[in-house]
């Protein structure tokens, strides 16, 4: 039997880059997985590829940015599992490229309201399953501009550097329920994350910060993995 077998994973920003990656490991690993984004095609997709390999997946659409939708995502998911055992916060957006004195407030609040606020609606949201079960991993999938200065992206560094303040926080607050929170920092990743498009062989692959999610998935039950930092290998 898959390590995963009969438990649920809810993972944001699904259908393409990192949280397409990292769903197709934890369906691979036995896991029934929620991929949950606006763009319902790419994660059918996504689900598509996860059956086909043996694996168990379903589309949940929804923009983070509204709270009537993640609600709807925890009821649903609660009236058809009773459960969640795994939630990664990965959907993210950048809007880089201007000093933060060029960049409207309406830009700053897209930043905040994905990256920071959405990871705590859908804890809000999925904490209490994970309580009522004694168990549960929270993946909040940061970046290494969450502990770095980063010109022309003060906005998304802020937004991950607060994603790290919140995962630390949480991690002690859950941790007497048997929960573990934990915050996974790449630095470049082959995504067209930015829009910057593909390329560069010397970025991290996708997998590689799957590779980490699994990792996380099935520490032994003493072992508290708490961050992790996935560097390239080489400067481009
Ligand atoms: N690529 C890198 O170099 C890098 C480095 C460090 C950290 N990260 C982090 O890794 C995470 C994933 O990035 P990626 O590289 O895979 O980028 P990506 O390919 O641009 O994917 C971003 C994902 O977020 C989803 N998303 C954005 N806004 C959303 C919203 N309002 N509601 C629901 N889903 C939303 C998108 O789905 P829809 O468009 O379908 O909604 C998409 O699946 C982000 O948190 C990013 O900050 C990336």
């Amino acid at each position: 039997m898959a390590e995963l077998t009969g438990q649920i994973a809810v993972v944001t920003g699904a259908g393409r880059g990192i949280g397409a990656a990292i769903s197709k490991r934890l369906g691979k690993m036995g896991a029934t997985v929620a991929l949950v984004g606006r763009d319902a095609g790419s994660l059918a997709a996504v689900k598509t590829e996860i059956e086909a390999a043996g694996g168990v997946a379903e589309v949940s659409a929804a923009d983070l940015l509204q709270e009537d939708a993640i609600a709807r995502l925890g009821e649903s998911i609660k009236a058809r599992y009773g459960r969640c055992d795994i939630l990664v916060n990965n959907a993210g957006v950048g809007m880089l490229g201007k000093p933060l004195h060029e960049i409207e407030p309406e830009t700053w609040d897209v930043i905040m309201a994905t990256n920071l606020r959405a990871p705590y609606l859908l804890i809000r949201t999925f904490a209490p399953l994970m309580i009522a079960e004694g168990r549960g991993h929270i993946i909040n999938i940061s970046s290494l501009a969450g502990h770095n200065s980063l010109k022309n992206g003060a906005a998304y560094a802020a937004s991950k550097w607060g994603l790290n303040g919140l995962t630390y926080s949480v991690a002690e607050e859950l941790r007497d329920f048997g929960i573990r929170v934990s915050a996974v920092a790449p630095g470049s990743v082959n995504t067209d994350f930015g829009g910057s498009g593909k390329g560069g062989s010397w970025k991290i692959q996708p997998d590689d910060v799957a590779n980490v999610v699994a990792m996380l998935v099935t520490q032994s039950p003493q072992s508290f993995v708490s961050e992790v930092l996935v560097r390239p290998a080489r400067k481009p």
